[in-house]
């Protein structure tokens, strides 16, 4: 199994000189051949090249928000994965929930975008989880243990299935997939050490039954209101293998300190 993963979603945050500042002040803190963990930045397009410039010679990795799913042409506004690769980018984001519930990207979207940038070789991290409505009603099954789990587990299948369908085992292995329950995102309600578990387990069972070969090294990261307060709880959970960090990312102590927590 690859390095643990600490990677930090600065979303619609920062302007190039508060990106620089903050990627900086990372690479000191942790210094060049940091390499307990592997730690990705993902700052807005517009930083990219700055944020790039500044964890040039180190361990840390640069990554995009999003990608469109096409390689070039008419598409006004948007940016391909070859792009992304010649700006720096070794990793991108895809099926962010703020996509899929806020900009309505849907699975078939999501589906081109992994297939293209896992064929440019971009390490791709598929982002998947249940809304706060669908929990509910699972959890509402709560005295059918067969219901509960199938209506929990049912976004997820279908959000994974849709998304990694087209891949072939070697493929596979350059996808990490990101445990982000929606109601858990930016709303400081995370979810408890059991209920990771159980949706990570489930993902690992279900990567396993899709890919025989490769499933087993997919890395099954968490996030959503993962601060300094909840990491080492959080990381304490077997099947977690890192984590993906909104708001604690874009502050130097609190980012430093859950990388640290990831690195162990
Ligand atoms: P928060 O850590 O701010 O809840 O955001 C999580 C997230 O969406 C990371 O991609």
């Amino acid at each position: 199994m690859d390095k643990k993963l600490a990677v930090g979603n600065w979303k619609m945050n920062l302007l190039r000189e508060e990106a620089r500042e903050l990627s900086g002040a990372i690479v000191n803190l942790l210094g060049e051949d940091y390499e307990d963990c592997q730690v990705v930045l993902v700052p807005p397009y517009t930083a990219l090249d700055v944020v790039g410039s500044c964890i040039s010679g180190s361990n840390i990795e640069l990554g995009a928000q999003n990608v469109f799913g096409r390689t070039m042409g008419a598409f006004t506004g948007e940016v391909s994965a070859p792009m992304l690769v010649d700006a720096g980018c070794r990793w991108v984001i895809v099926g962010h929930s703020e996509r899929r519930h806020i900009l309505g990207e849907t699975d078939e979207q999501i589906r081109e975008k992994v297939s293209l940038s896992v064929s440019c070789g971009l390490k791709t991290i598929l982002c998947v989880g249940e809304t706060e409505a669908q929990r509910e009603e699972a959890v509402s099954r709560s005295e059918d243990a067969l219901a509960r789990k199938s209506l929990l587990f049912s976004p997820i299948r279908t959000q994974i299935e849709s998304a990694l369908g087209p891949l072939d085992e070697k493929q596979v292995s350059d996808i990490v997939i990101a445990y982000e329950p929606v109601w858990a995102i930016g709303t400081g309600k995370n979810a408890t050490s059991l209920e990771i578990e159980e949706i990570h387990q489930y993902i690992t069972e279900l990567l396993a039954e899709m890919f025989p070969g490769s499933g087993n090294n997919v890395r099954i990261l968490y996030g959503g209101s993962v601060k300094t307060g909840n990491i080492e709880k959080i990381m304490s959970v077997e099947e977690v293998d890192g984590v993906l960090v909104g708001g604690a990312s874009l502050s130097v102590d609190s980012f430093f300190r859950i990388i640290k927590s990831v690195g162990g």
